[in-house]
């Protein structure tokens, strides 16, 4: 029976609507050397809602940028080519997977702080350890578990069940799944952005972070630091779903994984860059609310 479901889940998969047209042109140009901010600004601008997100993320708090930002243009030259574009990018999934309204079987707005949460923590690892590129780490963890809101979307009646094993047995999500469906939504994720042709550490982080051994060397640093923002997103209670929160960090395959690329991570106060991130809780709060307005 899970192997009929799993086989029904890959089909299910290549009927998901790609992504929209603006995403995929938005993708081309960010990984176009040569494509610069008056091409970036232009895809952006022919779709109206995704420049009013722009407009609302640039004058975020999470930016703290001094002046106001009236127009895509001014958005791109103030924020960077390659973050404005992924903003655009996150966007664009979360409308893309986004449930009709009163069917989601989880908080989605809880999935979004999650995942927020996991992106800024992530970004803070990578300065404190010079580990990985900040904007592809940032984005890698805000969309590490993408594969939870398709199989939500798509295999909604299954995916109660999963989540309502996962509270009442205390069952990591992703054990829950592999009992109950076959496959998991690390797997189901690196699938989804592989066919919306997203760059692929992205994709390798949505597949390979809870099991980083397996990842390619070429990526392994990004996805390990997103595991680790992952795990410490749920420490600080940006959690979701069941997943554990007292672990022993040092214990985690991600810290290893990172303590083999970086062994200065042994010098890093963990207690205090958990109080240190009290100063971003908020930030993670308002651009939860960005993107899923
Ligand atoms: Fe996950
Ligand atoms: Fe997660």
């Amino acid at each position: 029976m899970i192997a009929d479901f799993a086989k029904k889940l890959e089909t299910v998969i290549n009927f998901i609507p790609p992504i929209p047209v603006v995403i995929v042109e938005l993708l081309k140009a960010l990984n176009d050397e040569n494509a610069n901010m008056n091409d970036i600004a232009r895809i952006i601008a022919k779709d109206p809602p995704m420049s009013m997100n722009v407009l609302k993320v640039a004058n975020s708090a999470f930016y703290r940028l001094t002046n106001k930002v009236a127009t895509v243009d001014h958005a791109v030259r103030m924020l960077g080519v390659k973050e404005l574009g992924m903003i655009c990018v996150s966007c664009g999934a979360y409308q893309a997977l986004k449930p009709p309204a009163d069917s989601e079987t989880f908080d989605i707005n809880e999935f979004w702080k999650h995942s927020v949460a996991t992106g800024v923590i992530a970004k803070k690892i990578c300065a404190e350890l010079s580990v990985g590129d900040k904007n592809t780490i940032y984005f890698g963890g805000l969309l590490h578990d993408i594969g939870k809101v398709v199989l939500d979307r798509f295999a909604h009646e299954v995916y109660k069940i999963v989540i309502q094993v996962t509270h009442e047995e205390c069952l990591p999500m992703i054990e829950a799944e592999k009992r109950i469906i076959g496959e998991s939504h690390d797997t189901i994720g690196g699938m989804i952005m592989e066919r919306w042709k997203f760059p692929f550490a992205l994709a390798d982080v949505a597949r390979y972070h809870h099991a980083i051994a397996l990842c390619p060397e070429e990526t392994r640093p990004t996805v390990a630091v997103c595991a680790l923002a992952d795990e410490l997103a749920r420490v600080r209670y940006f959690g979701f779903g069941g997943d554990r929160s007292g672990i022993v960090l040092e214990e985690t395959e991600a810290f290893r994984s990172l303590h083999t690329i970086s062994p200065t991570i042994a010098n890093v106060d963990v207690f205090k860059f958990l109080c240190d991130l009290e100063t971003v809780d908020e930030e993670i709060v308002e651009m939860e609310k960005i993107l899923t307005t």
